[in-house]
């Protein structure tokens, strides 16, 4: 049966990071085929959809949203064979399925920046990138001193085809993720063509990875200040050099046409780290629709604290016709269970980066904690979106050994942050193959335990 057009409204979506959801051949990463077999239990939890992290080729430099081919499965974890008999299962159980596009930034493997690394300056391919000419007298310097999300330069220079150094080009996160110039015709074009080609696959929508940071002033690479790479500390009307200028609206109102020639028309959720009235500009009706909303995964636990939250994010998100969004957890930050169990003053980065010896988890506490904020957000009207292990209340991994940091955060802080891995170890689907800290906790046994976390968000 076909849903309503704003099933998304009030809706529980959740979250699956596929390489550490279920391993279904025993390789050691998780797969689609994985996902398929797990329908039922997804089923069980009575969401109404699926978001999953990026599933494309890719290296994996940044857990994926490294993107080679944005119309192509991983070879690692499936095929698209595989997707779609994931998307006909899912359907089937009535789940509907949202997924990652990843528009500012590709991998340095995808074909068309192999293609712009072997041409000229100024040709065609490399504008499809944003490459300048250094500073200093040999072009030594960077274009300009902007940071990079994973500190430290967002530029990194490349050799020309003869060895001889050459020109730069623009990463706002690893430098395996080279930016897109979205003033280029044929990169807008071939979203499009992305877009499509997924909703016609089936899928039901998409999120919308770093959706505040498109359009870039490319002419003032020379001659800007230092930028801030943080979204909230940007000028609120749309000129910043970098992030949330005000262009970046015409690409998703383009979008939302493309969504709206399907029916139902497809969903879209931006990942926007702009401040909460610049954030639900991405939310218009005539745009993605709705925005993520994340100050709840910011707060402590407290009444105070959660009741300014909501009430601002009701109010604002009527404002635009939107409806609220509501998100503990995810990929990218601290389990809740674990900063709930942690004394409030307690820095989450420095607490990760001394291994979780620096102050002891309260686990008990943070799991009333953690229950007590799970129905209220669940009772909330608006859209809730879980991730993958909160249902089994898995902690925060903190003592990963060095072999095991994946996130390019370890690295290019030179081991002074600690980055996301933490959160995103394999989900302990039995008590044999359960992480240490996860013993106890494995879906198997939370299964027939009827005050079970599992069972409680069920
Ligand atoms: C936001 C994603 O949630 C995060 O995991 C990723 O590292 C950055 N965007 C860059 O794509």
């Amino acid at each position: 049966m076909a849903k309503d057009a704003l099933w998304w409204r009030q809706a529980a979506i959740y979250q699956i990071y596929p390489r550490s959801f279920y391993d279904s051949n025993g390789d050691g990463i998780g797969d689609l085929n994985g996902i398929i077999e797990k329908v039922p239990y997804l089923k069980s939890l009575n969401l109404d959809a699926v978001w999953l992290s990026p599933f494309y080729p890719s290296a994996l430099a940044d857990g994926g949203y490294d993107v080679d081919d944005y119309r192509d499965v991983d070879p690692k974890i499936g095929t698209l064979k595989d997707f779609d008999r994931m998307v006909k299962a899912l359907h089937k159980a009535d789940i509907s399925l949202i997924i990652d596009i990843v528009p500012n930034h590709s991998s340095n493997q995808h074909k068309w920046f192999k293609e712009a690394l072997a041409s000229e300056p100024g040709s065609k391919a490399r504008d499809r990138y944003i490459f300048r000419d250094g500073r200093g007298k040999n072009g030594e310097l960077p274009p300009n001193d902007w940071p990079s999300h994973f500190v430290p330069s967002a530029w990194t220079r490349t050799n020309n085809p003869d060895g001889t150094p050459g020109q730069w080009y623009l990463h706002l996160f690893a430098p395996e993720q080279p930016d897109w110039n979205w003033d280029n015709r044929e990169v807008e074009e071939d979203f499009l063509k992305t877009l499509r080609f997924w909703a016609d696959r089936g899928v039901d929508g998409f999120r919308i990875d770093v959706a505040h940071a498109l359009k870039k002033d490319l002419k003032r690479i020379y001659t800007a200040k230092k930028n801030n790479v943080d979204g909230f500390k940007i000028p609120q009307n749309g000129t910043d050099v970098l992030f949330d200028r005000n262009e970046v609206h015409e690409v998703y109102k383009t979008w939302r046409k493309l969504f709206n020639e399907y029916n139902p028309p497809k969903f879209a959720v931006a990942e926007a780290y702009v401040k909460a009235k610049r954030r639900m500009l991405y939310a218009r009706p005539d745009e993605l629709g709705q925005a993520f909303n994340f100050d709840l995964l910011g707060a402590y636990y407290g009444a105070k604290d959660f009741k300014r939250i909501i009430t601002e994010n009701l109010k604002l998100a009527k404002s635009e016709g939107s409806s609220s969004t509501w998100v503990f957890n995810n990929h990218d930050r601290v389990r809740h269970t674990t900063r709930f169990g942690l004394p409030k003053k307690v820095d989450l980065r420095t607490w990760l980066l001394a291994d979780g010896k620096s102050h002891k988890v309260d686990m008990e506490l943070g799991l009333q904690r953690a229950r007590a904020a799970t129905l209220m957000l669940l009772a909330l009207p608006g859209c809730t979106y879980l991730y993958q292990g909160e249902e089994l209340a898995l902690p925060e991994v903190p003592d990963l050994p060095e072999s095991e940091l994946a996130d390019p955060i370890w690295k290019r802080t030179s081991g002074t942050e600690k980055g996301r891995d933490g959160c995103r170890v394999s989900i302990p689907w039995s008590e044999a193959t359960a992480h240490k800290h996860f013993k106890g906790l494995s879906a198997e046994i939370q299964e027939s335990a009827s005050d079970s976390m599992l069972n409680f968000y069920r």
